[in-house]
């Protein structure tokens, strides 16, 4: 049988208009900064998708383009600009920086409450916890597409492909926390189908089309695929070969319209999220 089809760009588009809402009842807009450095055409793609949507959601948004040979320092100095600017609840970095920035020393030097990313250590340490903080976003995305499509979590396998910062190891850890058993595979791991086989849920973000091949998927499983990668025939593909493995899971999400779109709808949601929190702190 063929599995349904997880609808993330419609969930997604469900939740921007919530916040919407939202929105409308703050005082003063809530305020997202989103840095670019260097000109990787992929990145430019992903700014300004999200400052179309922050503009949408009645968010105020402000890209700041840098040039690729930017100094460490120009960009410690934004930074520290926008951690003490009022109209900015949350700063993005958007990544990779290029190859002469240290990407760890710039995110540590992001204010934690504005960290809509999840990226700084005390906002790391805080999930690793269980403790309140804020979420990176594409695992939180993946959480919210699970319960809101009613996937019990708890006393099941969780195989997660991919041990990233952004991804592999926060989405084991909320995982985790939701009960499931978990097991972290990468892209090196030995007869990866042997784990794979074994999963109720697959999450693959590995950045390597078809790298989870239908015959590597569980019948019945639910799968998400994280991948997003640009073929040579200019298409999109996941890390997953959709239509094989669409054959045996239960629930499969698509590439595009799956996970992307939960991205940045938690995007905005940690923006207006970190602007709450700011003003309550206020009264
Ligand atoms: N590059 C790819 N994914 C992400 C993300 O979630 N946040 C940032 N800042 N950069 C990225």
């Amino acid at each position: 049988m063929s599995a349904t089809i997880i609808d993330g760009k419609g969930l997604a588009q469900h939740m921007r208009e919530a916040l919407k809402n939202r929105v409308a009842s703050f005082p003063n807009p809530p305020g997202l900064a989103v840095i670019i450095v260097g000109d990787n055409p992929a990145s430019q793609v992903y700014v300004s998708n999200k400052e179309k949507a922050c503009v949408a959601a009645g968010i105020h948004s402000e890209v700041i383009a840098l040039p690729g040979e930017t100094s460490e320092l120009d960009l410690l100095d934004r930074i520290e600009k926008l951690n003490a600017d009022p109209k900015i609840d949350g700063i993005l970095v958007q990544l990779p920086l290029p190859k002469h920035l240290n990407s760890r020393r710039v995110l540590d030097s992001i204010l934690p409450e504005k960290d809509v990313d999840g990226f700084h250590p005390s906002n790391v340490g805080a999930l690793f916890l269980g403790n309140p903080g804020l979420q990176p976003c594409t695992p939180h995305g993946v959480m919210k597409m699970l319960e809101h499509e009613n996937v019990e979590i708890r006393g099941k396998h969780a195989v997660i492909v991919g041990a990233s910062n952004i991804v592999g190891k926060p989405m084991a850890v909320m995982l985790l926390h939701a009960g499931a058993t978990v097991t972290i595979c990468n892209s090196k791991t030995p007869d990866l189908g042997h784990h794979t086989r074994d999963a109720d849920i697959l999450v693959v973000a590995v950045g390597r089309p078809n790298i989870v091949t239908g015959d590597m998927v569980k019948e019945g499983a639910v799968v998400i695929d994280v991948g997003m990668n640009r073929l040579e025939n200019g298409k999109l593909a996941g890390d997953v070969e959709f239509e094989s493995a669409k054959m045996k899971a239960a629930k499969i999400t698509p590439v595009p319209g799956g996970v992307g779109p939960m991205t940045i709808a938690m995007l905005l949601e940690n923006t207006v999220e970190a602007a709450a929190r700011k003003r309550e702190e206020a009264v």
